[in-house]
């Protein structure tokens, strides 16, 4: 059955998504749309072509917005992330410029670790002149994607990370300071175990110059840490990134080391990788009062077929981005409508239960999109890395709660896998929008909100799921609508049942340590990285940042992002998909 597409999802795919000819008129509608992109996915293959049109027009899954944008088209340019590597001259800084403008022109997004670069007033030999350091860089590169406003498409995200033991590392912590400045990027400092350890023992660590390998200075890392924690309870950046856990489940260690993610953190890539993404949209995924598990395993399934053959149609837009991309084949199933699920299954986000499922839920997404995996590989071939890669070496790391991961590993080793990661939990900034559903796994923001349309009209939002169980109770009314349009939550009404204000909780009544909670559940059967925003009260103290920064730390995420609430008018990414 197709799903329903609101008014508002009908608007942002006329804004976007369809096709229109050169005179602005549009030709395409979601049918269309959809036949484009699954018989180019499928590449033309009937059967496929009628598998993958289904699986998005019911609603269950929807590709990354470049698949949707751009799959039978003259870019067919597929996917959201990218990472590009910059190297300390000249020639690579300026490269890498002109690489990403083609990247953004596309639709897709990219992260760079700027740590190679010698800090400002290093020699440089060629010019007997001074350098000027990876910040006077890094506002070279935001001018350019400033300049790039991707015409029809989406504007340029970007992430800059910065190691931590980088001599200008503190200049970098606050050079967001600002909020006008470097708009177009989320930065990350880039933490180590060592550092971290320092931390805890309160030591001091060396920074140390890229260019000559020697110490530049030490600095407590208590101060450091601090100087972090600082900023980002002022308006939410930087964010950190733990860099060893990122290599740490890195799939191909020969290859190379893992220095940056995408733009939102959520995939961390070699230099040159692409990764294309997906999500499963939850919230339609129940049955009988619980998770309907048959159906998620066949939606995995699918899911892993389409974006696994999305690779094979995928022009890249670099000759290495492509060699990496195909050798790779890195792909990121993640989820959408978490929270609208949980509602649905009457669970709070902020309970045991929900932290449980979510590591159910995730272990089997995960389970079934490597076992599909390697089915693939033995119909069409592993990764052509994959003798390299941690599959091959029984490396790969996963502690078993429901799924028989032992046989499953041993024929991985025996039979190959076609992909070298399966699974990414994305923002799903937009495709959520489309499916009208929670994004990724945060909770909802608000329960009603209004929205102004043309002529002063103003149309008025509840969550679907909320208003059923009001209706349920027989107090849904006009007076109580009012009352939670105003609160956005039903904490503090009146007359509200204390188990439906128990389930129907918002991402303000969610403590921090619940939402790091969540993340973490997650995180424990994620191939690639978890999108996720720690939101605190505006009231939140920088201890209460720090705590949960070490409390992220504890539990195994691999970064960091936190929002006080009030603290910054809009975020990088929101800015791009508003505008
Ligand atoms: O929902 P949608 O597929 O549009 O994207 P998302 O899940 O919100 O974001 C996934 C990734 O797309 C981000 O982490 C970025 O790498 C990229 N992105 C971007 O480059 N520019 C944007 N304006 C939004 C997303």
């Amino acid at each position: 059955m197709a799903m329903e597409l609101t008014e508002n999802a009908l608007k942002v795919l006329e804004k976007r998504y369809f096709r229109k000819d050169e005179n602005g008129v549009l030709i395409e509608d979601w049918d269309k749309m959809l036949t484009r992109v699954a018989s180019n996915i499928a590449s033309g293959d009937e059967e496929k072509t009628r598998r993958f049109y289904q699986l998005m027009d019911a609603g269950y899954f929807l590709p990354n917005s470049p698949t949707l944008m751009n799959a039978g088209g003259d870019l067919q340019q597929l996917s959201a992330c990218f990472v590009l590597p910059i190297e300390d001259s000249m020639e690579s800084i300026f490269e890498t410029v002109k690489n990403a403008a083609l990247i953004h022109k596309s639709g897709g997004g990219t992260g760079f670790s700027f740590s190679h670069l010698r800090e400002a007033n290093a020699r440089v030999r060629s010019t007997n002149g001074v350098s000027s350091g990876p910040l006077s860089f890094l506002k070279v590169f935001n001018a350019a994607t400033d300049a790039v406003k991707q015409g029809g498409t989406r504007r340029g995200a970007n992430m800059a990370i910065l190691n931590v033991d980088h001599p200008q590392i503190l200049d970098f912590i606050t050079c967001k300071e600002n909020p006008a400045e470097l708009t177009n990027f989320n930065i990350s400092v880039g933490i180590t175990e060592d550092f971290m350890q320092a931390v805890t023992n309160d030591d001091e660590y060396n920074l140390i110059s890229p260019h000559t390998g020697a110490i530049y200075k030490k600095l407590k890392a208590r101060d450091v840490f601090a100087l972090i924690v600082k900023m980002a309870h002022k308006n939410g950046e930087p964010g950190i990134v733990f860099l060893d856990r990122l290599n740490n489940a890195n799939p191909t260690p020969t290859l190379g080391k893992i220095e940056s993610t995408n733009p939102c953190g959520e995939q961390p890539l070699l230099p040159y990788e692409a990764c294309n993404l997906g999500s499963i949209n939850l919230a339609l995924l129940i049955k009988d009062g619980d998770v309907d598990w048959d159906k998620l395993k066949e939606v995995v399934r699918e899911s892993i077929d389409f974006l696994d053959a999305v690779i094979d149609v995928s022009k890249f837009p670099l000759h290495q981005i492509e060699t990496i991309s195909q050798a790779n084949r890195k792909i990121g199933l993640g989820v959408m409508g978490w929270a609208d699920l949980l509602f649905q299954l009457k669970i709070p986000y902020a309970s045991e239960e929900a932290v449980a499922l979510a590591a159910k839920l995730m272990e089997f997404i995960d389970f079934y999109a490597k076992e599909r995996s390697s089915e693939l590989a033995q119909e069409k071939g592993a990764f052509p890395n994959f003798q390299e890669s941690i599959y091959a070496t029984g490396c790969l790391k996963r502690e078993k709660i429901n799924q028989p991961w032992d046989s499953l590993k041993e024929k991985i080793k025996k039979e190959g896998i076609r992909n070298a990661t399966l699974t990414t939990i994305a923002p799903t900034g937009t495709i959520s929008m489309i499916a009208d559903t929670s994004s990724g796994i945060e909770p909802q923001f608000s329960l009603a909100y209004v929205k102004n349309v043309m002529d002063g009209e103003k149309l008025i939002y509840v969550n679907k799921y909320l208003q059923k169980a009001l209706e349920e109770k027989g107090i849904y009314n006009n007076k109580l609508l009012d009352e939670i349009l105003t609160r956005g939550s039903l904490a503090g009404i009146e007359g509200i049942p204390d188990d439906l204000k128990k389930v129907f909780q918002t991402a303000h009544d969610i403590s921090p340590e619940w939402h790091i909670r969540m993340q973490a559940a997650f995180q424990k059967y994620t191939d690639n990285a978890v999108s996720k925003t720690i939101n605190f009260p505006n009231s939140a103290t920088v201890e209460d940042i720090q705590s949960a920064y070490e409390l992220a730390y504890h539990l195994g995420c691999k970064g960091v992002t936190v929002y006080r609430d009030g603290s910054r008018e809009s975020q990088v990414l929101y800015l791009g998909t508003q505008t």
